[in-house]
């Protein structure tokens, strides 16, 4: 899908585990993935909180704030939801390439683009992460009043209503978010991160 021809990827001066022993930590991407309020951002932005206190380097990518200037041009049609993935996919890759602990909260509807996102990380660097809040829930929450909005006809290709979502079928982790504090659901992951040795020492 590239039109860009006479390109070589240029390497780091030193070893990629180098690095990372440098840096005391393993790059990875924790992809989150749920419908619109399921809690997506809240978690992330609180596992990068924790990791941040603990001394780790990480960093959350927003489904509302890249669309506010990289991904601004795109809409909600499934042809712009799939460039929007694939946009973040690379992203994230570079981010966890450069060390951080990459934490990225989109809808990403589509199963085939979060397998694109997954294909560009080593073994292992890319956990998806399935904020399984129910669409009830969501619609309940409604904390941007856009599922109001769809309800009252003001707002098309709605995730889960108007639009698809393909929930993951072997997500790495699956977070239940309903009735639980926002701390102990981010805890969670960050057992999961410690566990899997993407910490460091
Ligand atoms: S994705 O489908 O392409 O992954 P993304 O996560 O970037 O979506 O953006 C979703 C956010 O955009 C939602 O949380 C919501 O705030 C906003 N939004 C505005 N219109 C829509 C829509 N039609 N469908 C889903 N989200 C929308």
């Amino acid at each position: 899908m590239s039109t860009s021809t006479n390109v070589t990827w240029h390497a780091a001066d030193l070893p990629h585990d180098e690095r990372e022993h440098l840096i005391g930590q393993k790059g990875c991407v924790v992809w989150f993935t749920g419908f619109s309020g399921a809690g997506k951002s809240t978690v992330a932005r609180r596992v990068e909180a924790l990791l941040l206190r603990r001394g780790r380097t990480a960093y959350v990518l927003d489904g509302d704030n890249l669309r506010m200037g990289l991904n601004g041009d795109l809409g909600f049609s499934d042809a712009d939801r799939t460039e929007n993935i694939r946009r973040v996919g690379h992203l994230a890759q570079l981010f966890a390439d450069a060390g951080v602990i990459t934490l990225t909260a989109f809808i990403s509807p589509f199963r085939t683009d979060r397998a694109s996102a997954r294909a560009l990380l080593p073994e292992g660097r890319f956990l998806e992460c399935y904020v399984a809040t129910s669409l009830e829930e969501c619609e309940r929450r409604d904390p941007k009043g856009l599922y109001k909005k769809v309800r009252a006809g003001v707002i098309g290709e709605f995730t889960g209503i108007t639009s698809p979502y393909e929930p993951p079928e072997s997500p790495e982790i699956l977070l239940l978010t309903e009735g639980r504090e926002v701390d102990d659901v981010a805890g969670e992951v960050v057992d999961r991160l410690e566990a899997l040795g993407l910490l460091g020492a």
